[in-house]
């Protein structure tokens, strides 16, 4: 089941994906069998996808999404199957029709399998040259199907609403990762260079497409240590020249913060949880795919400073791959629970005070982030209101995770605290885990808990205080209610900052001393950095005018993070709007898919 058949709360105009061209509500996906080779030449990935479905009413066609895919054939069942391929609508795809031989009934299953390839404008996966690598001796491939972009890899019901199991073959003469369990060859194994070798994998957990992710390139495993008494296995997939930096940044806390999203929900559900440290290009900070989080190396600080990053893709394992969104405009539900496990799992290991600076920092995001999209007021709401065939892309901002998480803390606090909210917590983990639900589902079922508790009145005639409207619907560049959180740790490094830019003159600056900040947790040190305007130096840089701006075009020709290339770029081309452009359109290819395009519509140009 994918849709929980529970707590149907009042359904709104939003429950329904407008961003997939399938007829997910007459038939559901319930398992997906992969048989693909790489081309390393052509820059393509194909052979076919056999898509099995269940009727949920009497229906006669099928339709999948797909997009950019070279689609050479169908069949239904085993036999060759009439089959057409609509005009391609912007964002969305086209929408591949296939015609049943004869209507498949209510609760019966059917197999359809698509022999195609994916061609040069698929937008899932980046393709890396050697030099792009770190031993520049092998080329690289990795996926981002989230939110839409599955659709370019495989022919599928491209929708959270849907969660299915998969399996795969995949042929390549590079180690192959997929987001599943790995069946052959072992991880450790020694590959052998220009030798093709079959990856398999299965994924035994129904997730939704969004999930499925793969990467291939100049690829070595290293397991974490295993923690006693937990069944799952943990460790770091890397370019083998950043194994150990990698290994060092992560091997100590993800074990740890797996460990305690446990103890705060139920049993991991994946039985392994890799990390993949993807090269400069990847364009988010890290991505859940099933029991193998994508992460970019800007994450190995060497400090552990983003750790957190574990935490926050860890915690998904509950939130999002666990409990799902039944379309992108209840994504907050992803996200901002997430975000809340997050902060739990940091204080479950650095103390309440951390997770209230985590807070605090959050809240800092969510201003800066929506300074710079004050036109799109529509994307500022926690439960979107999406238009037909609108890409979620854009609509990516803060809001699902600092709204979210900051909502959940509310409530939190409206109910009387963590000793009140976690066994609701459990709950509304062991009532809708391994399906995908609205915000209507969620809040009946929330309602419905506290209700039936012995003082259910007392907690009723609370949440009723709650300005639910204006939570979820208002728009707005900051929280409906003025959040406070806990300054412990956050107020000495505020003060030291205010300190330093208020030092003028060489004698004060030289009561500065590193004992200043010997009591600090790297967190603080961050924030205090943070604090330091000057610091966040291309940003100020290029604020105030063209000085650094060829210093600044220098260094974002290597960072495919999103967060910090698309700010660059769009301030590079306030200065000097042709440097910013000569600049993206020399390093284009560079860039994933995504970033690609979001940079050109940032800059006004094609690529
Ligand atoms: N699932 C998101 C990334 C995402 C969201 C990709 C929507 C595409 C569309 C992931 O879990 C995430 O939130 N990543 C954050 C890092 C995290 C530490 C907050 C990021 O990439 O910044
Ligand atoms: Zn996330």
């Amino acid at each position: 089941m994918s849709f929980s058949p529970l707590f149907t709360g009042s359904p709104t105009p939003q429950d329904k994906d407008l961003a997939t061209l399938s007829n997910y509500l007459d038939a559901r996906t319930t398992h997906i069998d992969l048989d693909w080779a790489i081309d390393w030449e052509k820059k393509i990935i194909g052979g076919s996808a056999t898509v099995t479905l269940e009727a949920t009413k009497d229906v006669g066609e099928v339709v999948l999404d797909t997009s950019y895919l070279d689609v050479q054939g169908v069949e239904v069942d085993g036999a060759k199957a009439e089959y057409s391929l609509d005009e391609r609508i912007a964002g969305m795809g086209s929408a591949l029709h296939v015609t049943l031989p004869k209507s498949v009934k209510s609760g019966q299953h059917v197999a359809i399998k698509v022999s195609y390839w994916t061609t040069p404008e698929c937008t899932a996966v980046g393709w890396l040259e050697p030099v792009q690598t770190k031993s520049g001796k092998y080329p690289y491939l990795y996926s981002q199907s989230q939110a839409i972009h599955a659709r370019s890899l495989l022919p599928c019901q491209d929708t959270p609403a849907i969660k299915a199991t998969y399996a795969a073959k995949v042929r390549s003469v590079l180690p192959v990762l997929l987001s599943g369990l790995r069946q052959s060859p072992k991880p450790e194994e020694k590959w052998v260079p220009g030798k093709e070798v079959e990856y398999v994998y299965d994924q035994p957990v129904a997730i939704p497409s969004y999930l499925i992710a793969i990467a291939s390139g100049e690829l070595v495993y290293r397991p974490f240590k295993q923690l006693e008494g937990r069944k799952w296995r943990s460790g770091a997939w890397t370019e083998p020249l950043m194994m150990d930096e990698a290994y060092w940044e992560f091997s100590e806390d993800t074990a740890r913060f797996v460990a305690a999203a446990e103890d705060y929900t139920s049993e991991y559900r994946f039985g392994v949880y890799d990390i993949l440290f993807l090269p400069e290009s990847f364009p988010y900070g890290g991505m859940e795919n099933a029991c193998l989080t994508f992460a970019t190396p800007t994450v190995i600080a060497h400090d552990r400073s983003s750790v957190d990053l574990a935490a926050h893709e860890i915690a998904h394992s509950w939130f999002g791959n666990g409990i799902g969104c039944a379309s992108w405009s209840h994504f907050w539900l992803n996200e901002g629970w997430t975000t809340y496990l997050e902060r739990l799992c940091m204080r479950k290991i650095y103390g309440e005070p951390a997770r209230q600076l985590s807070y605090t920092v959050g809240r800092k995001g969510l201003k800066e982030d929506l300074a710079l999209n004050k036109d799109k007021t529509r994307f500022q709401r926690m439960v979107v209101e999406y238009n037909a065939h609108e890409d979620p892309d854009e609509a990516y901002n803060q809001v699902p995770y600092e709204k979210g998480s900051n909502f959940l803390l509310h409530l939190e606090r409206t109910v009387g605290g963590l000793d009140h909210f976690l066994p609701y917590m459990k709950d509304y983990d062991r009532t809708f885990s391994g399906t995908s639900i609205t915000t209507g589902q969620w809040r009946s079922h929330l309602f419905h808990f506290f209700g039936n508790q012995p003082n259910g009145q007392e907690y009723l005639r609370a949440l009723g205080k709650v300005d639910w409207d204006e939570w979820l619907h208002g728009a707005g560049p900051d929280l409906c209610v003025d959040m406070q959180y806990d300054d412990t740790l956050s107020k000495p490094c505020a003060d030291l900052a205010e300190k330093w830019n208020a030092a003028r003159d060489d004698a004060q600056l030289s009561k500065f001393s590193p004992k200043d900040i010997e009591s600090f947790i790297t967190a603080q040190k961050l924030v205090f950095l943070d604090n330091l305007e000057a610091l966040r130096f291309y940003r100020v840089a290029l604020k105030s005018g063209k000085e650094y701006a060829e210093d600044a075009a220098e260094w974002v020709t290597n960072k495919g993070r999103m967060k910090f290339c698309r700010p660059i770029y769009r301030l590079l081309n306030q200065q000097t709007p042709e440097l910013a452009r000569k600049t993206f359109l020399k390093h284009a290819a560079f860039y994933h898919p995504i970033a690609r395009k979001m940079i050109a519509k940032d800059l006004g140009v094609e690529v």
